[in-house]
Parts: structure tokens; C-alpha cells; sequence
């Protein structure tokens, strides 16, 4: 795509673009399930998708990194798995939603990659930034939701969600990994405060639903009155 279509292809889009973010257990599905609930009462257009995968080629990539294999592969190449699922999902799937005024709401993109790959796994920020270039241009989310917990919550909160199920490659590091994402995350939200929005999660569904709520109406000046009202 020419840089000057894909500039005027993004100044006409019309769908804001939501993405929650944090770590093991932090709540991020049950939070985006309420919100898109809530826009969908409002009359807005709303899509709901993920990362890795939100499309059927993420998907595989998806299946792939979760399992493990990338990881055998090394931090640069894993990451790069991450990418090429990303870089589906967005040409396929939220660039064409946002083109037609519909809402995404993505649970994870690319923070996720900063934070696990990028802070964690020590993969340097030159290539994080020349994937991100190839991957989604200048494409930002509107609004990053970035749930917080204690890591021993949400690791409980994860392993009673999964039962006698195997966690999987990430949920399996150690209890310092998960600090440290933490960290991570917080870092990324005070780094960025334009965009990204650091909410206690460490409460019931519907007190952390009622806080992505107000972030929403303090930082996108979109929604109707019908929604503020819902
Ligand atoms: P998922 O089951 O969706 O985890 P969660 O419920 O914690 O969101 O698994 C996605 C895993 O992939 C999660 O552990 C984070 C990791 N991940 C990365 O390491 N890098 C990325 O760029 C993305 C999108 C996810």
C-alpha cells in the first residue's frame, strides 16, 4: 500500500480502536465481554478480537507460540512469530472494521510485545521498532486499558480458570517473570498516558467495568449521550 493511501485510508477511519492489556489473570476478557455489552447498547458498532491470532492465519500462529515451539526457535524469531500474527490480524481483520466506523476492542496488541518480548525477553528495542513499522504503520490504538494486579491474584485467578488444564508457555515462567511483566506494564502506562489508562483490577468485574467506563468517557470524546447515560 502507498504511504499516501494508507495515510488517507486512516484519517477517514471512523471506529475507535480499544485495546486491554496486562498480565496472567488480570481479568481482560471479562472486562472486554462488559464493555462491548455496553457499546452495543449505545448503538455502537463493536467488534471483539485478540492477539496472537483474530484472524484464521494469527490463528495458526497463535497455536503455535502458545504451544511452545517458538520458544525453541529463540526471543528474536518467537517475536517475530508474533508479528507475522499481527500483521494478518491487522491487514484482515481490524484495519478493514475500522475503515467501515465500526469499534475493535482488542484484547492485546502491540504492548504485549514490548512487555513480554521486548522487557522480558531481551529482544532489543531496534527490532521491536522495525517490526512494528511492518506490522501496523502508524496504526495506534485510541485508548489502552491496562489492568492491574498483585501477580499472586491473578495467578491463582488463571490457574482456577484453567483447572486440570497445562498453563501455557507464558503462564508457565516463573514468579519473577510475572513481576517483572508487571513492572512492565506499569512502565508502559506512565510512558504513555495519552493513550494508555492504568486500572485497578483488583476488585469485583463490575467496580473494574465501572472504571474502564470513566477512562473511555475521559479520553475519547466520541460517544454519544445515549451511551454515558447506558
Ligand atoms: P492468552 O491465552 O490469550 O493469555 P491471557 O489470557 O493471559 O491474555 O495467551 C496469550 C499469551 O501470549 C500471553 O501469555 C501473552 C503472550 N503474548 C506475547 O508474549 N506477545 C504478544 O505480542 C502477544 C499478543 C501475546
Amino acid at each position: 500500500m502507498g504511504e499516501t493511501n494508507a495515510r488517507t485510508q486512516r484519517t477517514s477511519m471512523k471506529g475507535k480502536f480499544l485495546t486491554f492489556e496486562g498480565g496472567t489473570g488480570t481479568g481482560k476478557s471479562t472486562q472486554i465481554k462488559k464493555l462491548a455489552e455496553r457499546l452495543h447498547v449505545a448503538k455502537l458498532r463493536t467488534i471483539v478480537t485478540r492477539e496472537p491470532g483474530g484472524s484464521p492465519g494469527a490463528e495458526i500462529m497463535r497455536y503455535l507460540v502458545l504451544s511452545g515451539m517458538g520458544k525453541l526457535l529463540g526471543p528474536d524469531a518467537e517475536t517475530l512469530l508474533f508479528a507475522a500474527a499481527r500483521d494478518d490480524h491487522v491487514r484482515t481483520v481490524i484495519e478493514p472494521a475500522l475503515t467501515q466506523g465500526i469499534w475493535v476492542l482488542c484484547d492485546r496488541f502491540f504492548d504485549s510485545t514490548r512487555a513480554y518480548q521486548g522487557s522480558l525477553g531481551q529482544v532489543a528495542p531496534g527490532v521491536l521498532n522495525a517490526m512494528q513499522r511492518v506490522t501496523i504503520g502508524d496504526l495506534k490504538p485510541d485508548l489502552t486499558i491496562i489492568l492491574d494486579v498483585p501477580v499472586e491474584i491473578g495467578l491463582q485467578r488463571a490457574a482456577a480458570r484453567r483447572g486440570s488444564g497445562a498453563p501455557d508457555r507464558f503462564e508457565a515462567e516463573d514468579i519473577k517473570f510475572h513481576q517483572d511483566l508487571r513492572d512492565a506494564y506499569r512502565q508502559i502506562a506512565a510512558e504513555d498516558p495519552q493513550r494508555c489508562v492504568l486500572i485497578d483490577a483488583n476488585a469485583g468485574a463490575d467496580a473494574v467495568a465501572a472504571q474502564v467506563w470513566s477512562a473511555l468517557r475521559d479520553h475519547l470524546f466520541a460517544i454519544p449521550n445515549a451511551a454515558s447515560s447506558a
